[in-house]
């Protein structure tokens, strides 16, 4: 759609919605390919903006709390995009015009029936393909037709044709019929990474493509590194000359420390309580976070030139056009909330699901031991996962400060110092259940078990409703089950250094709880919503003490908790719908 709509005639979105049914049957293929007994991964990033929960003397402040404001805040700002979405085509026209200052794209107007017709809620905010698709209008129309057909030549790039109103995934079967389609390529990428990294010089002087793009095409290049580079080398290129992770020595030294130093945050991370805006963070600007990140080891090579490449997430600096990602669309019994892989239908609600009551207060993850490559080895210890897992199993006699009201639900905010291995015990219920790529690891397998909790019974779905927290954490690629968390009446947590299409759309502290990075805050997270731990109320001496155990849970906190388990719920059914996507 792009390459034909976008410089020339200037049409955009209304392609992009006609022809979004074209990229998940694409993307569902793409996806079979791949392989397919593990989650995608899952796992976490670093922190865009924290909020201080301390005082100048570095002392937790007890006064306020930040959380209810986060989420007072964040239900504002969702209201308010609610309410101003265009309710007629002429507004809608309008918004479009004022926004993207040029007209809307032909077949707006059918597109706007489409939303209509199928309630969609958001039908103004699509900054984020408009934010895609921007470095692509400084091509010709001739240019992009040719690059778009180029890149179904490179790995891991599938070419989706369109011919006559029918997709189809090159040599594989027919897609959906739709009239609107023009006769068109688009090319989509098989991998969870983001694929397209742009020097900054060639996107200032793009004389400098043409020996790129030959040499891309000319087969010397093997798909995979090899050695030869890594994913962080080109990712550096793309930052602008004068930012720290250009200074190679900066970059690598801060990084030689970092890994030396492997408790990476600062005690006052625990009262640090993330915005959400973590896909905004910039590796450019601080180089040192990038080994923390499994996809910065990736063992497939990134491609250096402007190629329109859809891809379902990318970190910022990708230049990847975002489409929704098939494990959303698709119904698949291991993505897929309610789906009934026996009668092959959908549920509205899961077989497995539980009331909220029954649900355990602990935080829950699971997950194989995958997250990164080993481009350059030596690293994974620091990958998202194997740093969550191993904070959430430690079992130390290190302190962590705990804050919580007391008496529960009164607003009184106290503190304690907790042994780590106590709180862990009372709250955190994290493991491995798979092990994967432990030839990455330092020390091997062995090391890789020892260092980190192993779970063996395996884990369904379904298995995750039984409790309340459920963590959501990328890795080398985005979290493939971020909807379906979504959709179930538990409330998740979600760390992610990834874009994703519906970035706009979604709010931080209203349907989901956003984690930093580090995921140094989830013990105070969970101490707002769920109440001081039994040994943290033992440690301070509580006053909770002196009640029945069932009274000392925080009821204001619970019902905020399920708030955001509902919030959730009801966003992933009015604006994460396949409809929506295929709007999109
Ligand atoms: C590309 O353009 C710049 C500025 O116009 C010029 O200085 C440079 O020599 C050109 N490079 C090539 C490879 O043509
Ligand atoms: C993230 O960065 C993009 C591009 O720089 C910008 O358009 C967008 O507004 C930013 N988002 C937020 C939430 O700051
Ligand atoms: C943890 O905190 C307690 C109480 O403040 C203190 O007595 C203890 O020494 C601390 N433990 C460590 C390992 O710092
Ligand atoms: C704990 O608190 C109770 C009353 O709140 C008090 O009587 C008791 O002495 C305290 N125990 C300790 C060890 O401080």
């Amino acid at each position: 759609m792009l390459y034909e709509s976008l410089p020339g005639h200037k049409r955009g979105i209304f392609f992009f919605i006609a022809v979004c049914v074209v990229f998940m049957q694409a993307g569902i293929w793409a996806g079979r390919r791949r392989t397919q007994d593990n989650f995608p991964d899952d796992s976490l990033v670093p922190t865009s903006k924290v909020l201080p929960f301390v005082k100048s003397d570095n002392r937790p402040s007890i006064k306020d709390h930040p959380i209810p404001k986060l989420m007072q805040d964040a239900e504002n700002k969702f209201r308010h995009l609610l309410s101003h979405q265009s309710s007629t085509l002429k507004e809608a026209v309008a918004e479009y015009k004022r926004r993207y200052k040029r007209d809307p794209p032909p077949g707006f107007d059918d597109w706007w029936r489409f939303a209509e017709d199928n309630d969609v809620l958001m039908r103004d905010d699509y900054n984020a393909i408009v934010e895609d698709l921007a470095p692509f209008w400084e091509l010709s129309p001739e240019e992009l037709r040719k690059r778009a057909a180029l890149a179904g030549h490179l790995p891991s790039i599938d070419l989706v044709r369109v011919r006559n109103g029918k997709s189809r995934a090159v040599n594989i079967k027919d897609g959906p019929e739709s009239p609107e389609l023009p006769n068109i390529d688009f090319p989509v990428n098989s991998m969870a990474e983001g694929r397209i990294l742009v020097p900054w010089e060639h996107r200032l002087f793009p004389n400098l493509t043409e020996g790129s793009i030959k040499a891309h095409l000319s087969g010397v290049y093997p798909p995979d590194w090899r050695g030869q580079g890594t994913v962080w080398e080109a990712y550096r290129r793309t930052c602008n000359p004068n930012e720290p992770a250009r200074r190679l020595y900066s970059s690598f030294r801060a990084s030689t420390s970092q890994r030396r130093n492997s408790r990476l945050v600062a005690a006052s991370d625990e009262f640090s309580f993330s915005d959400g805006n973590t896909g905004n963070y910039s590796f450019c600007q601080n180089p040192w976070a990038h080994i923390n990140q499994g996809h910065f080891f990736s063992d497939w090579r990134t491609i250096p030139v402007l190629f329109p490449v859809f891809s379902p997430a990318k970190a910022s600096g990708y230049l990847d056009i975002r489409i929704p990602s098939h494990y959303y669309y698709a119904q698949t019994r291991r993505y897929t909330y309610g789906w009934d892989p026996v009668n092959l239908e959908l549920k509205k609600v899961d077989h497995m699901e539980t009331p909220w009551e029954s649900k355990s207060d602990k935080i829950f993850w699971r997950g194989a031991s995958t997250g990164g490559g080993s481009s350059p080895p030596g690293f994974s210890n620091q990958y998202q996962r194997h740093r969550f897992v191993r904070m959430a199993s430690d079992e130390s006699y290190n302190n962590r400060t705990i804050i919580f009201a007391d008496p529960p639900s009164s607003t009184n905010y106290v503190h304690a110092h907790v042994p780590t291995v106590y709180l862990n015990d009372d709250i955190m219920d994290v493991a491995f259940v798979k092990v994967v790529d432990s030839s990455n690891y330092p020390g091997g397998i062995g090391a890789l078990i020892s260092d980190h909790r192993f779970d063996d019974g395996g884990v369904n779905l379904g298995d995750h409703w039984k409790h309340k927290y459920l963590v959501d954490i990328d890795g080398m690629g985005y979290s493939g089950r971020f909807f379906s968390f979504l959709e179930s009446d538990s409330a998740v947590m979600k760390a992610t250094v990834y874009r994703e299409f519906f970035e706009p759309w979604i709010q931080p502290w209203l349907h989901y709880i956003p984690l930093s990075a580090s995921y140094q805050e989830i013990y105070n997270i969970h101490a707002f919503f769920s109440g001081a731990s039994s040994s943290t109320l033992q440690i301070a001496n509580a006053t909770a003490l002196s009640v029945s155990p069932s009274k000392r849970r925080s009821v204001d906190g619970d019902r905020r908790l399920r708030r955001i388990a509902r919030a959730g719920k009801q966003w992933k059914r009015t604006i994460g719908r396949r409809v929506d996507m295929e709007g999109e």
